[in-house]
């Protein structure tokens, strides 16, 4: 599907009335990670990407919309766990101007968003994929209202498509399970403009993941993931790093047919560590990684070697460690991590990974 099968193509304004809607959507935790946009091109990734959708760490929206006016400005207000947020507002503009394009009827509307999240607010758990698909989930439902005819099918890829516009990780928040974005060869309906559900066969063992989550740093990221993407622009090792993300999706596509976890854990915790490498080798430089990331993951190496459990970890942009493993060895290494892991965190959180 092209950009412009997304335009709103009635012409049936005269429906449009007051409402309310709430959405539900969950963050996700990516495998092979997005790292670069392409240039000159709205939220375009440099290479595909795939994650897991977190289950038990997930925002709600409720969007207000009010008629408003002609020939007053738009107002937008809003709220994260009931207090009002200003400084989100740029953000939050920028996105309805990106998808006014697509959604012509939010110009008849002033908004109020009020935002829940269910993980805790400064953990440093990025909040964007799950609010901003929360948000495009809201706009579909205002959508579905003024168009009854919408197919489920098309709501799920609009709205994949326009919380892309948000923020690209957004996008794979749409759908729980294994979500692909980005074009890559071997996958099929692959694309850039919005996530599809893995399409292929999984072995049982990658449809019952455990993850939890080690806050280590509760901070806000002294460098954002989107001027992080930016150094990606001019980074030395840009095109290493697109070749060694796609050979990794590739790898993985047989790893989570025949279900070989180490192979998929070695896979991750190498890709994530590429990630951190980008960081650290761009212009700027950046760490992300503090003195307890460190100690946890040499920890998880002992712990791996010596217990022969399979416990992997993966980073996002950030000091946070999320470990990685299956349901069934859940017992033994959840009590390992509250004894040995706890000292280095300031919060866990559990998720399943749906
Ligand atoms: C490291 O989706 O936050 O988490 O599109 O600029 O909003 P923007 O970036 P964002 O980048 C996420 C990067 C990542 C990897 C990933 O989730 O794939």
């Amino acid at each position: 599907m092209k950009s412009h099968c997304f335009f709103y193509k009635k012409k049936n304004y005269s429906i449009v009335s007051n409402g309310v809607v709430t959405k539900k959507s969950y963050s996700n935790i990516a495998l092979i990670k997005y790292w670069g946009k392409r240039k000159n091109k709205i939220q375009i990734p440099m290479n595909s990407s795939i994650s897991y959708s977190l289950e038990e760490v997930y925002t709600v929206t409720k969007l207000i919309y009010s008629l408003r006016e002609r020939k007053k400005k738009r107002s937008i207000k809003i709220f994260f766990s009931g207090k009002e947020k200003t400084n989100f507002l740029p953000k939050i503009f920028e996105f309805f101007h990106r998808i006014s394009f697509y959604c012509s009827y939010l110009r008849y509307f002033n908004f109020v968003i009020k935002t829940d999240n269910t993980f805790p607010h400064s953990s440093g758990i990025a909040s964007s994929a799950s609010s901003m698909s929360a948000l495009a989930l809201c706009i579909m439902e205002i959508e579905k209202k003024l168009d009854s005819s919408l197919k489920e099918a098309f709501f799920l890829k609009k709205a994949s498509f326009l919380a892309r516009l948000g923020s690209g990780s957004a996008c794979r928040s749409i759908y729980p399970g294994l979500v692909v974005w980005g074009k890559h060869k071997s996958i099929k309906g692959s694309n850039n403009l919005y996530s599809i559900p893995y399409p292929y066969k999984i072995h049982p063992i990658f449809k019952k993941i455990w993850d939890t989550i080690l806050v280590i740093d509760e901070e806000p990221k002294k460098i954002l993931s989107s001027k992080g993407h930016q150094l990606m622009n001019h980074h030395p090792y840009a095109k290493e790093r697109l070749k060694f993300a796609n050979r990794n999706m590739d790898q993985l596509i047989s790893i989570l047919k025949i279900g070989d976890f180490p192979k998929f854990g070695e896979l991750i915790e190498h890709e994530s560590l590429n990630l951190h490498a980008m960081i650290m080798t761009s212009n700027p430089y950046f760490l992300w990684m503090r003195p307890n990331t460190l100690h946890v993951l040499h920890k998880v190496w002992d712990f791996r070697k010596q217990s022969k459990k399979n416990i992997y970890f993966t980073l996002d942009a950030g000091a946070n460690v999320h470990l990685l493993y299956p349901i069934q060895e859940k017992k033994v290494i959840i009590r390992w991590i509250y004894s040995e892991l706890i000292y280095y965190c300031k919060k866990i959180i559990e998720s399943f990974c749906q």
